[in-house]
């Protein structure tokens, strides 16, 4: 058995309000738990969004009362919110701005409103973006003009993250994330996905920006699922939603690589649990660890699986090292299948002790 900390993964979809027929704060967390997170960071693209008071104070409460894991809340850069994020930013792990056409209604189409954004936001957590492609280099303009601490979410070409490298080697402050399957997918597999359901923003890449991403390894800070539930009904619709479930085979994928000689245990621990951790100012979970099976392989199959969302881009893959395992705060909260954590053990762990100001 190997002892790992507990990982944390900075960017999931729990779809609290407005979307849990694919998930929900119990069934996510509890797919955390099962693939070894026992903190996740959810995202603010919910029905409504999470961009003022009254969604946050929502959106904490079911947190509050369902969550087994811990967890951060983003907050929704909107071009209506500007004068709300200052007084919310400290009950937040970060800001989110979206550049580009992806799920949900959350878009930042107005530059003004985006610099404004850029200008006042206070911090401590970073502005989280997801920005392709031109957009990427707009907020490394951005962040340099103002100031800002910027991660990049789910970066998926090789030119992107060649922009990011010659941004931190000029000193911007920006760090960045990349999932499993923009690691361990690629164009060639669209077809055996099938139309619907291979549907993700970024869009699966060519070959070519697969490896480039693996080659450039030494810049990526995080790994992060970007665990964003669909149903399969919905993915096999005329109109299939973009996303991808990615918290119960996110480390099997990631330890196979390990097993491989792709990646040193070091590199897999500090990309998802130590810069993670420093990144969004999270706090060490006391008495927290995961136990992997090193030796064991299991095959994916999504009826196993805790997600709601019932389907796996990676179904009938094999992956290496099964977490058997999961304590959190000093109480074991997974084990061979079972999540032991209640509704309700999760902590907030930006905002614990924080009234939402009025
Ligand atoms: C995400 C979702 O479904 O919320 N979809 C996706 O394809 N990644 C939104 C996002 O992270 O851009
Ligand atoms: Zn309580
Ligand atoms: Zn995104
Ligand atoms: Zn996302």
């Amino acid at each position: 058995m190997l002892e790992l900390p507990g990982l944390i993964d900075p960017h999931v979809h729990l779809r609290e309000p407005g979307g849990t027929h694919k998930e929900d704060f119990d069934t996510g967390t509890a797919a955390a738990l099962a693939g070894g997170f026992t903190m996740v960071l959810a995202m603010p693209n919910t029905l409504p969004p999470l961009v003022d008071p009254a969604s946050l104070v929502r959106a904490r409460a079911a947190a509050h009362v369902k969550a087994r894991c811990d967890y951060g809340i983003f907050l929704g850069a909107g071009e209506d919110n500007l004068e709300l994020v200052p007084n919310l930013a400290s009950q937040v792990c970060g800001l989110k701005v979206y550049m580009d056409q992806t799920y949900g209604p959350l878009r930042m189409g107005s530059l003004s409103a985006l610099l404004a954004h850029f200008k006042r936001w206070p911090g401590p957590g970073p502005i989280a973006c997801h920005a392709e492609g031109r957009s990427l280099a707009v907020v490394l303009a951005l962040a340099q003009l103002f100031d800002q601490r910027i991660h990049i979410c789910h970066v998926s070409l090789g030119v992107e993250l060649e922009l990011i490298r010659l941004a931190k080697q000029r000193g911007a402050q920006v760090t960045c994330e990349v999932t499993p399957h923009h690691l361990f997918l690629s164009q060639a597999d669209l077809s055996a996905i099938g139309p619907g359901r291979a549907e993700v923003r970024p869009r699966l890449a060519p070959p070519e920006d697969v490896a480039a991403l693996w080659e450039g390894m030494e810049w990526i800070d995080c790994f992060a699922t970007d665990h964003a539930p669909h149903t399969l009904q919905e993915k096999d619709s005329a109109e299939p939603p973009p996303g991808y479930p990615g918290l119960e085979t996110a480390l099997g994928l990631l330890y196979g690589a390990v097993q491989e000689g792709r990646l040193t245990l070091d590199d897999l621990v500090r990309r998802m649990n130590t810069n993670p951790r420093q990144i969004f100012g999270l706090p060490v979970q006391p008495e927290t660890w995961i136990e992997l099976d090193e030796g064991a392989t299991w095959e994916v199959r999504a009826a196993e699986l805790h997600s709601r969302c019932g389907w796996s881009p990676f179904e009938g893959m094999k992956l290496s090292g099964r977490v058997r395992r999961v304590a959190l705060r000093g109480r074991l909260a997974y084990q061979d299948g079972e999540v032991l954590a209640p509704k309700g053990y999760g902590q907030d762990l930006v905002a614990a002790v924080q009234p939402i100001p009025a």
